[in-house]
């Protein structure tokens, strides 16, 4: 294991290189309807198993009626400091088709909702948002709170708005800066300085 730190690497993107799951945000900072419209954009252009676009999301912003009934819902720990986030993202998988609740949309739902969710979270710090994606939250409480159909699963949450810290500066249980290693996750890989082999002999 190693520390993740910032920058990692001096070729990685900016976003990438700096990006962090903060503990606290600023809770004196809000979002507007125009960035909210930029995250949802940035998820909506995602690739996705066969162009299945299994997401929604439920868009609460701090202070409003819906982001009021998503606080609600969070566990203990989140709610230590997700509330002062501007915005409340809950992330919806469309495992089933609608229906028929043995019938699988898309076996990559998950997949593709977590690859929308990435997209959201770098197009986010391009807008000087950062974010905190958790579990920590009653699943089942928003699945009710939202009359979320049988055929959609309550996957995970997304905090986004400006971290009240840097990259390493403030631990909450269950997060960590540790990463594995390159080679920890790399399956299989040629020796560096090894030729790739020639096709044409
Ligand atoms: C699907 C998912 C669930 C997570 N659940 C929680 C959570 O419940 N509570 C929390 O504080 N962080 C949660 N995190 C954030 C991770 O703990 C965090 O990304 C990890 O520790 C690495 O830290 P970093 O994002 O700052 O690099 C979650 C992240 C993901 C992607």
């Amino acid at each position: 294991m190693t520390v993740c730190e910032v920058p990692a690497h001096p070729t990685l993107h900016p976003a990438l290189a700096g990006r962090f799951s903060p503990v606290s945000f600023d809770p004196d900072v809000s979002i507007n309807p125009e960035q909210v419209d930029t995250l949802l954009e940035a998820a909506r252009r995602a690739p996705s198993a066969g162009n299945s676009q299994p997401w929604k999301f439920i868009v609460g912003r701090r202070g409003d009626a819906v982001h009021q009934r998503i606080v609600r819902h969070l566990a203990r720990s989140s709610s230590a400091w997700a509330p002062d986030a501007s915005l409340l993202m809950v992330n919806l998988a469309h495992l089933y088709v609608d229906g028929t609740p043995d019938w699988e949309y898309s076996e990559f739902s998950r997949y593709d909702l977590g690859q929308a969710v990435a997209h959201m979270t770098i197009q986010g710090l391009h807008i000087g948002l950062d974010a905190h994606q958790f579990r920590a939250f009653d699943r089942d409480a928003v699945t009710a709170e939202f009359d979320v159909s049988p055929a959609w699963e309550v996957t995970s949450m997304t905090a986004f708005g400006t971290a009240g810290h840097a990259a390493g500066e403030a631990a909450s249980p269950g997060t960590s800066r540790e990463r594995a290693t390159r080679d920890d996750i790399t399956w299989m890989r040629e020796p560096a300085g090894s030729e790739p082999a020639d096709l044409d002999q």
